[in-house]
């Protein structure tokens, strides 16, 4: 009997970790205050789910989301389009402060699936919260594949003039084989966008500024006829432009 209880409980905590998995993405899906209202957040798990549910973990193609990107297109936000590597926490700190740019967290799927790892296993229609491989552990595990599908799609939807957040205290601001560096750049089209402006984080005492070698690279990536320019930009300057309401977001930087 006290098996029986053990494995009871054990299924139900199991089953109510994985429903927790699902109640989060669905909260969070109608929880966003995107520009258009009324997604059908049911229709957009559905989606999501069939790109990785029953599947081995480590099979997960980044062409299983194109459901899901289809069932939740990005809106294109021409100018205020905000793409960044290795910045992750400074860049959201400022776009949470400052309402003028868009990053991908700021769209419906990135927001409803920032921070969260799934995975599905064969021969179960559940979501799976833990024992999900890590980021590089396999090539192409659900989590890895959405970010490289979303980020594409995200990249695809560019227009304008587009702004990159890097990090100038590292000594390769553009790393090749970042998203960024592999997928976004090389979507960017030159039919819509216009431009790219490279804000390159610097400490008080820079590392690195916009002469960097790495940065020749992002240019060579470029279709031919954006415009291309980088700014070295304080971390400072950038921290006092987002605390003053007063400051348009054109003077950042
Ligand atoms: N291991 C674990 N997580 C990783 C790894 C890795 N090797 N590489 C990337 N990630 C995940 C993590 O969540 C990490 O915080 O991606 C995040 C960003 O990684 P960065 O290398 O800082 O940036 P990048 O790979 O260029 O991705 C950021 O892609 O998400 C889009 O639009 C977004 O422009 C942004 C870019």
């Amino acid at each position: 009997l006290i098996v029986i209880v053990i494995a009871l409980a054990l299924g139900l905590s199991l089953s109510h970790r994985n429903e927790g998995f699902k109640a989060t993405f669905i909260a969070r899906c109608e929880g966003f205050h995107g520009k258009s209202k009324g997604y059908d957040c049911q229709k957009i798990w559905s989606a999501f789910e069939q790109a990785y549910v029953g599947q081995d973990p480590c099979k997960v193609p980044v062409e299983a989301y194109d459901p899901l990107i289809a069932a939740a297109p990005f809106e294109p936000a021409c100018n205020r389009m905000m793409f960044w590597s290795k910045t992750q926490d400074f860049v959201h700190d400022f776009t949470e402060k400052k309402d003028c740019f868009v990053t991908l967290e700021d769209t419906l799927l990135g927001f409803t699936l920032d921070g969260l790892t799934w995975c599905g296993k064969e021969g179960s229609s559940e979501t799976f919260t833990t024992g999900c491989p890590g980021w590089s552990q396999c090539e192409k595990n659900p989590v890895r594949s959405f970010w490289i599908r979303a980020s594409d799609g995200f990249a695809a939807s560019a227009c304008g003039d587009v702004t990159a957040m890097l990090n100038g205290s590292i000594d390769t601001p553009f790393s090749p084989t970042s998203i960024f560096g592999s997928i976004e750049v090389k979507r960017f089209n030159s039919t819509t966008v216009k431009t790219l402006t490279v804000v390159l984080v610097t400490q008080e005492s820079p590392t690195t500024n916009c002469t960097n070698a790495s940065l020749k690279d992002l240019q060579k990536e470029l279709d031919q006829g954006i415009k291309y320019t980088c700014k070295d930009v304080p971390e400072s300057k950038i921290n006092e432009c987002s605390s003053r309401p007063d400051v348009p977001c054109g003077a950042c930087w």
